[in-house]
């Protein structure tokens, strides 16, 4: 798919983009140059996936045209007091002179000294035993006031977050500092947590919904799911192409992820769902309840509701 979706900046961004969470070292590099090659015109990336400079380099030996390509990357938790500084690391690791979208990563700042070279994610608490996460002298709304100034240096387009719930963004949007709707939230979404509540909520304020882990994340399960097998085959498609188009149809930016160029390819062709299958999928976690699949134990989108 070709097909963009205005922001409330008024920029296009291209509906499917590849992700990039995961995706290490030479893969990275493959992957995003394999995407650019085959037609892709928006590439994800953040700080903590430590592949920027991959990400970066492809996009330069790929020969398309920056300003063809729409480019995100995110703010650490650890820099929620410097978010300027932390886009200017990151435009360095690119090698760009700007990002498209800036996203905060998540609602909740991490004390920037807890932990130098690792996954902060899978570790909740330091060494001392005391937590991570900062919440007495510190929240979003400050980070965001930070943020907010950013698209005026021209080296975030614009900017927005990512893992908010509707209470953060309604607490953001209330915020007495707050002078910009974020442009984007991006936000685990796929069949077993489908988000409806949020994406209508996001939609009536011009925020645009982005979708990540769109196939379930690590493995795909959603790929396994007898639903999908059967509309894949009825179809004669890939079950990719179900799951894809049923993000797609829904009307928000999606972000499959892959290190294989052929899958890579394969996930940006979508085809229109009949509606009797698009309800069927719908059903998929009214029959097997809601899961959320990344960071399930440690979301700060859970445990700052
Ligand atoms: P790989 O990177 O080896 O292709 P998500 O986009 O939900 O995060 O899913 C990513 C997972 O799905 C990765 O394990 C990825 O593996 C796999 N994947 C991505 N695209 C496809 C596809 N078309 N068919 C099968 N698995 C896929």
């Amino acid at each position: 798919s070709t097909r963009t979706l205005s922001l409330n900046t008024g920029a296009q961004i291209p509906q499917v983009g590849l992700g990039t969470w995961q995706s290490k070292d030479n893969d990275a590099y493959k992957s995003v140059l394999a995407a650019l090659k085959d037609g892709y015109r928006h590439i994800d990336t953040a700080a903590i996936y430590r592949n920027e400079d991959q990400v970066g380099q492809a996009i330069r030996d790929s020969g398309v045209p920056r300003e063809k390509i729409f480019v995100t990357t995110k703010l650490w938790c650890t820099q929620h007091h410097e978010p300027a500084k932390a886009l200017d690391q990151s435009l360095r690791r690119l090698g760009l002179d700007y990002v498209d979208l800036y996203l905060m990563h998540w609602p909740v700042r991490l004390d920037p000294d807890y932990i130098k070279d690792g996954n902060i994610l899978s570790v909740p608490t330091k060494q001392d035993g005391s937590r991570a996460v900062d919440i007495t002298n510190w929240n979003f709304i400050k980070t965001w006031e930070l943020m907010q100034e950013l698209p005026k240096t021209g080296k975030a387009k614009a900017v927005g977050v990512s893992n908010f719930s509707i209470n953060n963004l309604k607490d953001l949007l209330a915020s007495k500092g707050n002078k910009l709707t974020p442009a984007a939230n991006q936000v685990e979404i796929h069949p077993l947590l489908p988000q409806n509540e949020l994406i209508d909520f996001c939609r009536g304020k011009g925020i645009m919904i982005e979708g990540y882990s769109p196939l379930g994340s690590t493995d795909a399960p959603l790929l396994k799911e007898p639903v999908i097998l059967e509309i894949a085959k009825k179809n004669n498609v890939q079950p990719a192409h179900v799951v894809i188009s049923w993000h797609a149809q829904r009307g928000y930016v999606v972000l499959p992820k892959s290190v294989n160029p052929d899958r890579v390819k394969a996930n940006r062709k979508i085809f229109t769902l009949s509606d009797e299958d698009f309800e069927a999928i719908n059903g998929i976690s009214k029959a097997k309840g809601e899961k959320r699949v990344v960071h399930p134990n440690w979301s700060p989108f859970e445990a700052f509701k």
